[in-house]
């Protein structure tokens, strides 16, 4: 089994599908390596592939808000995407670009071992929870997978782009606490 840091090393030399090409820096994902809950985006934009970081530009700041305002700094979860390197012009990853690069964020889940996922947009949620999900009509509802539980919520990048997603962004996060808060709970009976 190797380490996360052996993974991450790996994946800075990773040539696996054409996103490789055009990008500054990979952004692996970073955090806790113990982290409860993850976080799951799409893939880097403009920001995160200038420092190779993940969400650190404006949807990143909407996340962190997001994180800090449920009571967790952005040291104690976890945060990466589906595609490692930044698409070009912030296109959506493609079929095989995701299937190149979602055998990393299976590693670092499963290093990792959270008890949490939230997918943050559909093509994180498309590609963990449901193909065929869809994230208006499904977002704020739990599944449970090899006893992980996963949740679906709007993109902050969509919510910065439409005031009426926040209420349900947020409502999502609570969620997330609550059922974080049960889990510890449960240990601790
Ligand atoms: N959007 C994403 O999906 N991921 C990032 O890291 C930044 C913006
Ligand atoms: Fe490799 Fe993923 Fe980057 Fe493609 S996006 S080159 S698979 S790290």
């Amino acid at each position: 089994m190797y380490t996360l840091e052996e993974v991450k090393a790996f994946v800075y030399g990773c040539k696996k599908c054409k996103l490789y090409k055009g990008r500054t820096n990979v952004v692996f994902g970073q955090g806790n390596k113990n982290a409860d809950i993850m976080f799951i985006g799409e893939g880097p934009g403009y920001y995160e592939d200038q420092e190779g970081v993940a969400f650190i530009g404006p949807a990143g700041q909407l996340l962190t808000k997001a994180i800090e305002g449920i009571g967790f700094t952005r040291d104690e979860i976890y945060i990466a995407n589906i595609v490692k390197c930044r698409p070009p012009n912030n296109r959506n990853p493609e079929i095989d670009e995701m299937k190149a690069c979602i055998p990393y964020l299976r590693w670092q889940v499963k290093l990792i071992k959270p008890k949490i996922i939230v997918c943050l947009g559909k093509i994180a949620a498309n590609n963990i929870i449901d193909a065929n999900l869809r994230i208006t009509r499904d977002r704020g509802k739990w599944c449970c997978k090899k006893d992980v539980w996963m949740i679906p919520t709007f993109h902050p990048s969509a919510v910065l782009r439409d005031v009426l997603k926040k209420r349900p962004f947020w409502e999502d996060f609570k969620k997330v606490k609550e059922k974080y808060e049960g889990l510890k709970d449960e240990e601790n009976k």
